[in-house]
């Protein structure tokens, strides 16, 4: 008997929502007929304007001739640069490809179609399309002020609950919360939960603002740090991101992992961007500049936004889809946040300062055809 394909599949994956990335600078210039694709601006992922850390940069090049064999699986100097940076034990690190692999990860070894996992209704989509694709529901709890509500979170708990999300800072909304929230947080959490601190942002921040969660794994409460080198090192390309958790935490990630998940080129990179402390340094720099620019250019226009600790920023222009369309007529590439319930708002993210200054100018005018139409 002739069956299609999709028949075979497990009924629930047919069901499955597909994230929608930022559009890839090719993509839409292709689309829409641009023939230099290198006049279109990127505003849409998070991505360091900056590009890739120097040092990562150099690691590659001496890296290239090596590319003929397998990488070290097991990430040894990668993550025995990290415990010494961090201050934890190199078997409390895993790593993976972007931190989003560890997310699949978590929802592989922890959830089933028997559990659930507590999110903000507005954090990083990621956890809940994980938790679709292992049947676990999902229980999302509704933001204060664009701000995890960690009271909420903590009421939501079931006893069926095995992970509970927090983004911080969070991703699309650009805000935080502070260490003494977490702490009340956490000396209540009930220990059948694991808790998944998302600091994908978090080096963005200066060293005295960043809530030390670390020490939750430390103390060997059932806690995960996820982090990133897309974002704050210019990695998004390659793909590396890493967590840090209880021993037996990691021996389980590490167990549903690929072998060689991670490339060499980015094990590479990623090591020598944990060094770069002056990139990191610069990158501060040029997001808090992009931020008061990015501020000031939506108060001439009138223009609500969401304040943002991070390299990106929320604004509310109506009609966030069109704006976003209008913006890629514009060669600027930003991000519409309708599917976290946000249709009058647009995400961009923070450029240099001659792509702000592109963006703020090309918002200008389509709001005012807008307005005149
Ligand atoms: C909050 C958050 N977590 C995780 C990620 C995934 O990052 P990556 O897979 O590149 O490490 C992102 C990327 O946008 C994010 O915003």
């Amino acid at each position: 008997m002739h069956r299609k394909i999709h028949e075979l599949a497990h009924p629930w994956v047919r069901e499955l929502r597909v994230y929608e990335p930022g559009r890839p600078i090719e993509e839409v210039a292709r689309e829409l007929g641009f023939a230099d694709a290198e006049e279109i601006i990127k505003l849409a992922s998070n991505e360091n304007a900056l590009g890739p850390s120097p040092k990562a940069q150099a690691a590659m090049r001496r890296a290239v001739r090596q590319m003929h064999l397998y990488p070290d699986g097991g990430a040894f100097y990668l993550r025995r640069a990290l415990a010494r940076k961090l201050g934890v034990e190199m078997d409390q690190i895993m790593v993976g490809h972007g931190s989003n692999e560890i997310i699949a990860l978590l929802g592989q070894a922890f959830l089933s179609h028997t559990s659930n996992i507590v999110m903000a209704d507005g954090a990083f989509v990621v956890y809940r399309l994980v938790a679709d694709a292992f049947r676990a529901r999902t229980l999302a709890v509704p933001m204060k002020n664009f701000t995890h509500d960690l009271e909420a979170m903590l009421a939501a708990i079931t006893p069926e609950t095995k992970l509970v999300f927090l983004a911080n800072p969070n991703n699309p909304t650009g805000t935080m919360v502070g260490g003494a929230a977490i702490e009340r947080f956490m000396a209540r959490v009930p220990p059948h939960v694991a808790v998944i601190f998302d600091e994908a942002y978090i080096e963005l921040l200066p060293p005295d603002r960043q809530p030390d969660t670390l020490r939750y794994v430390r103390e060997g409460r059932h806690a995960f740090v996820l982090r990133t080198f897309s974002k704050t090192y210019g990695l998004a390309g390659l793909r590396i991101g890493y967590a840090v958790g209880p021993r037996e935490g990691c021996e389980l990630l590490n167990k549903v992992r690929q072998p060689f998940n991670v490339n060499a080129m980015a094990l590479a990179a990623a090591e020598a961007a944990l060094g770069d402390d002056a990139f990191v340094a610069r990158t501060r720099r040029a997001v808090a500049a992009g931020l008061r620019q990015i501020e000031r250019g939506c108060q001439k226009l009138g223009l609500d936004f969401v304040p943002s600790v991070v390299n990106f920023m929320l604004i509310k222009t109506g009609r966030g889809r069109a704006v976003c369309q209008a913006l890629e007529r514009e060669k600027t590439i930003v991000r519409p946040v309708d599917g976290y319930g946000l249709p009058d708002y647009i995400r961009v993210t923070v450029g240099t300062r001659a792509e702000n200054t592109h963006f703020l100018k090309a918002l200008g005018r389509i709001l005012a055809q807008t307005v005149s139409k």
